[in-house]
């Protein structure tokens, strides 16, 4: 396989105890995939195993989408930037101000992480947003978000593979989308409904693809990150 430069497959590392997550990296080549450490991971094993992954050349996805007043979210990030990760993000729901003051926090550390924002929580539907006093369809509210996140600085999105088109037309092609809900042809949907195939993921204009299960629950999870990647690799201008 020709040799990637920037791999866009993030792998979830949706486990409770630190030990999985190490035993699973062994089958992983950090030339071939980004490593993600959401809230549950991280509660229990911290930095420490962030550092570790680290040591063994992956580069981390930090997702644990900050949302607090602008200056706690801002030294949260900085704290994320001095831990080395490559990417961290925040809720769009935190305003213009708390965007502002995250970038701001993460623009002159060393190793700059990329800054991502959530806007819409995918498990919310139009009666859940209405409770909350949020007009328009989940759509909308992606579609303004995702532009109120450009707005502030911040480097792209996460949203799932059937925003992506949409946030094409109205974002600048560098912004970031950062894409779950990708399953390879064949493989189990599990809890995922509304999925799409990586290569169809990246046609779309997905920056990075987010896949946990696909790899992770693989009975050799190096085939099939392997498998995916020569999916994609066609479609990439490096
Ligand atoms: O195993 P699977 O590929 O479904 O894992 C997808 C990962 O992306 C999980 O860590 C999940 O929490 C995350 N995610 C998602 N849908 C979103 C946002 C994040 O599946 N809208």
């Amino acid at each position: 396989m020709a040799e990637m430069t920037d791999p866009r497959v993030i792998v979830a590392l949706d486990f409770s105890e630190a030990a999985q997550a190490l035993a699973l990296v062994e089958y992983l080549d950090p030339a071939q995939c980004r490593l993600k450490v959401g809230k549950e991971l991280f509660t229990r094993s911290g930095p420490v195993l962030v550092e570790a992954l680290q040591e063994k050349g992956f580069e981390i996805f930090l997702d644990l989408k900050f949302h607090d007043i602008p200056n706690t979210v801002a030294k949260a990030c900085k704290a994320a930037a001095d831990l080395g990760v490559w990417m961290v993000n925040v809720h769009a729901m935190g305003g213009r101000k708390m965007m502002e003051a995250a970038r701001e926090a993460v623009a002159s550390t060393p190793h700059r992480p990329r800054l991502i924002a959530v806007t819409v929580l995918t498990s919310m539907g139009d009666a859940d947003l209405a409770e909350i006093g949020l007009q328009g369809s989940p759509e909308d509210n992606v579609r303004r978000l995702a532009g109120l996140a450009e707005s502030a600085g911040l480097d792209g999105v996460v949203c799932s593979p059937r925003e992506v088109d949409m946030l094409r037309n109205t974002i600048d092609r560098n912004f970031q989308l950062v894409t779950p809900g990708v399953r390879p042809v064949g493989a189990a949907l599990n809890d995922q409904t509304r999925v799409a195939t990586p290569a169809d993921a990246i046609r779309a204009g997905s920056s990075y693809l987010v896949i946990g299960r696909p790899i992770t629950q693989a009975d050799d999870p190096r085939v099939a990150l392997k498998a995916i990647n020569e999916g994609i690799l066609p479609l990439l201008s490096h």
